[in-house]
Parts: structure tokens; C-alpha cells; sequence
């Protein structure tokens, strides 16, 4: 048998030939980028990987051999180089499918967010500047008895305001309670509670109370309005005052362009000694200028309220047009007496204007409605 001794040429193809296997071996098995990598710089690193040493044996390889040989390593590199592509490639499909979702180049859907609603942003509004004029912010209830809606705000029992069509009075059995306990406290207490200008003993305090409730209990009812905020921060504070107070009032009122059976009230009350219905109209025009920018022009009509005398319905003008936004007047000095309160002493303005009203005038709104239909493309606009 004759053994054909291996030429140089057959050892850099045999030696080529096992690099194209280990090649092929190493990348179909790498799992991820670093064992790529590895694989990379194995085979076709620049400095010392396989093929660049395989080339260089092409030195040492007869002339007449190296257009073969020159042909083999290139082959072999051009398998090396496709293996790595190929590999690359799977990788690259491999990617966690959350990330592969992900087209960065594609345009982002901008994220819609909320606002206030412009009956909110009202509310604060006022209450900032209010709070700049010295008007601190209170609240009251929603639910309320018959005193506090009614009876200290001279209210009678037989008077028109208080008849069950103009009212939503609770008609569960719970609604019913005893109107006394919501009477401010018997003296002893009073004393307690550090409130020595309730004067209980008076007779103007008994004629205050006289008519009210007949001893019977009285349904609670939604309040009507937010003078009642004043008659309980009254009862529970002396005076000086300065306070104004934003909430839901209800009327069985039919909703028109403007009217809503639930609508908000801001009330205003100021307690000083001198203070005369020229400090009520200075803070209503400072108010409305800023609320609603420029000189806005504020006008007095004669009213009537039970509970200021004398009273008056406010109208504002702006943009060339005159719009009622509520009632006012000097505190009746019954209201004083009924929270105890000495009328002689102390006098005071109170005012309460409508929030939808206002801020429909300030938004160019024509109709007071869209605040509550809940159409976003209305809400969107503020
Ligand atoms: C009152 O409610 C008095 N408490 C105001 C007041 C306070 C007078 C302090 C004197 C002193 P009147 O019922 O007019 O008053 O209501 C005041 C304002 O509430 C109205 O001018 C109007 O702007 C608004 N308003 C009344 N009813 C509705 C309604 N159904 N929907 C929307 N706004 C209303």
C-alpha cells in the first residue's frame, strides 16, 4: 500500500476544513451576545483569530499551490463570516418579545391628561382671591336642619322659601330629627365653649326663636343656599369676620340656560364694627375685576332678603353686557340676634352669588348645562 505523504497544500485545506467545522460548531451553539462574541474573536479576530492565522501558513506554501490554496482560504473565510451573520441574525429574533414589540422610530400617541373642571377651578379661583382680600374659607354641610336653612336666617315657618315644592326635604324616617338639638347650646355649655356674646337670656333671643320648629321635629333638607355657613360660623365664633364659603346648594328648579337643581354658591360674610354697604360694593368690584379681568363695573338693584336689610341684587357688566350674579346686603339685625350676637355692637355685609354664573361669564359660556352634560370635547377647551 502506498501512503501518499500529506503536501502542504492538503494540511492548510484539512487545517481550514476543521477551522470551517469548530466555526460552524461554536456559533450554532452560542446562546447570547458574549458567546458570540467569544465566538467572533475565536475565528475572525483581526489580530489572532483562526483565520487570520490560517493566512498567514499561506506563506509557506509552494507558488505553484497558492492560487488553490488562496481559493480554499477564502472560502473558508467567506463560511466563517456567513456563520457569524447567520448568528447574529438569530440573536437579534431572539430578543425578549416586549422589546421586539417596541419600534422606537415609530411616532408616540401622546398621553391625554386630566384637568379640573372649570366649576373647581372656579371655586379656587375665588377662594384666592377672596383669601387676598382677607376672606378666610369655610365650609358647611350639605344636609341641613331647618334652623340653620331657615329660621336664623328670619325664615319664618309659614314663609313661601320654605314650601316643600322649592325644597328638597328628606323624606326617610332618619331625615326627621329633633330641631332643638341643632339649637345652639344651653348657657352652661355656651359658657363652656368660650362663647360669651350668646346671650340666651335676652328677649331678643326668644323672639329669634320663637316659632321655630314647634317643638316638633322637622325634616333635614339639602340647604337651599350657603348662608347657612354663616349662621353656623356665628354661632361658634365672635366677631371680627371675614369669611367666604363655596359649595352645592339644591332647588328643585327646572334646568334651563341658567338654572341646574344643583348648582354652587360662593356666600360672603364680613363682621365688623362700621362697616356700611360701601365696603360691600368695593369688595364685590375688587373681586370681580380680578376674577374677571379689566374694570369690571358692578351695579346695586333693590331686593329683598329676610336675612340683610337693606338688600340688594348684584349685577356685573363685562364685555358690554349687564349680568345678575346674585344677592346682598347689611346682616338683618334678627340674623345677629339669632346667633346671639348684640345688633347694637356689631354690623356686617353678607353676599352670595352663583359659581355657575360666574364662571359662565368668565368662560364665555352660554349655557350653564355643558358644566355637567360631561361632554369631554366641552371640558377639554379649559
Ligand atoms: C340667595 O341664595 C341668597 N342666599 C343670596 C344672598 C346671600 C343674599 C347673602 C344676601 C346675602 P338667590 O336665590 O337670588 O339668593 O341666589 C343667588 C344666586 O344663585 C343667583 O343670583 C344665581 O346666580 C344663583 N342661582 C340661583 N338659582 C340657581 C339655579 N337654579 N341654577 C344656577 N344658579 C342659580
Amino acid at each position: 500500500m502506498t501512503v501518499v505523504a500529506a503536501t502542504p497544500l492538503d494540511a492548510f485545506r484539512a487545517s481550514l476544513e476543521e477551522l470551517h467545522r469548530d466555526a460552524a460548531a461554536a456559533l450554532t451553539a452560542a446562546t447570547d451576545a458574549a458567546a458570540l462574541e467569544a465566538a467572533r474573536i475565536e475565528f475572525a479576530g483581526a489580530k489572532s483569530g483562526r483565520l487570520k492565522a490560517a493566512q498567514k501558513l499561506l506563506g509557506g506554501i509552494a507558488v505553484a499551490d497558492k492560487p488553490a490554496a488562496g481559493k480554499v482560504f477564502n472560502e473558508a473565510k467567506a463560511a466563517v463570516v456567513a456563520l457569524l451573520e447567520s448568528a447574529q441574525a438569530r440573536l437579534a429574533g431572539a430578543t425578549p418579545a416586549a422589546l421586539a414589540a417596541v419600534d422606537v422610530t415609530l411616532r408616540g400617541d401622546p398621553v391625554r391628561l386630566g384637568h379640573e373642571h372649570p366649576i373647581t377651578r372656579t371655586i379656587r379661583r375665588v377662594q384666592e382671591i377672596m383669601g387676598r382680600l382677607g376672606f378666610e374659607s369655610v365650609d358647611g354641610p350639605e344636609v341641613e336642619d331647618q334652623w340653620h336653612n331657615f329660621q336664623a336666617l328670619a325664615i319664618p315657618s309659614e314663609h313661601p322659601a320654605r314650601d316643600p315644592l322649592d325644597n328638597f326635604y328628606l323624606a326617610t324616617a332618619n331625615a326627621l330629627t329633633d330641631v332643638r338639638a341643632n339649637q345652639p347650646p344651653e348657657d352652661a355649655a355656651t359658657a363652656d365653649r368660650g362663647k360669651p356674646w350668646l346671650s340666651r337670656e335676652s328677649a331678643k333671643w326668644q323672639k329669634a326663636m320663637e316659632g321655630f320648629g314647634h317643638g316638633q321635629s322637622d325634616p333635614l333638607l339639602l340647604r337651599s343656599q350657603t348662608s347657612t355657613v354663616q349662621i353656623r360660623v356665628m354661632e361658634n365664633r365672635e366677631p371680627p369676620l371675614r369669611i367666604v364659603s363655596l359649595g352645592r346648594v339644591y332647588r328643585p328648579d327646572t334646568a334651563d340656560a341658567t338654572h341646574y337643581p344643583m348648582f354652587h354658591q360662593v356666600e360672603g360674610l364680613l363682621v365688623e364694627p362700621g362697616i356700611t354697604m360701601a365696603h360691600l360694593k368695593s369688595v364685590l368690584r375688587l373681586f370681580a375685576s380680578s376674577f374677571l379681568g379689566g374694570d369690571v363695573k358692578v351695579r346695586f338693584r333693590p331686593s329683598f332678603f329676610p336675612f340683610t336689610e337693606p338688600s340688594v341684587e348684584v349685577d356685573m357688566e363685562w364685555g358690554g353686557r349687564w349680568v345678575e350674579m346674585g344677592g346682598a346686603g347689611m346682616v338683618d339685625p334678627a340674623v345677629f340676634e339669632a346667633v346671639g350676637y348684640d345688633p347694637d355692637t356689631v354690623s356686617g355685609f353678607a353676599f352670595g352669588l352663583g359659581v355657575e354664573r360666574i364662571a359662565a361669564r368668565r368662560y364665555g359660556v352660554d349655557d350653564i348645562r355643558d358644566f355637567y352634560r360631561n361632554d369631554v370635547r366641552f371640558l377639554r377647551q379649559f
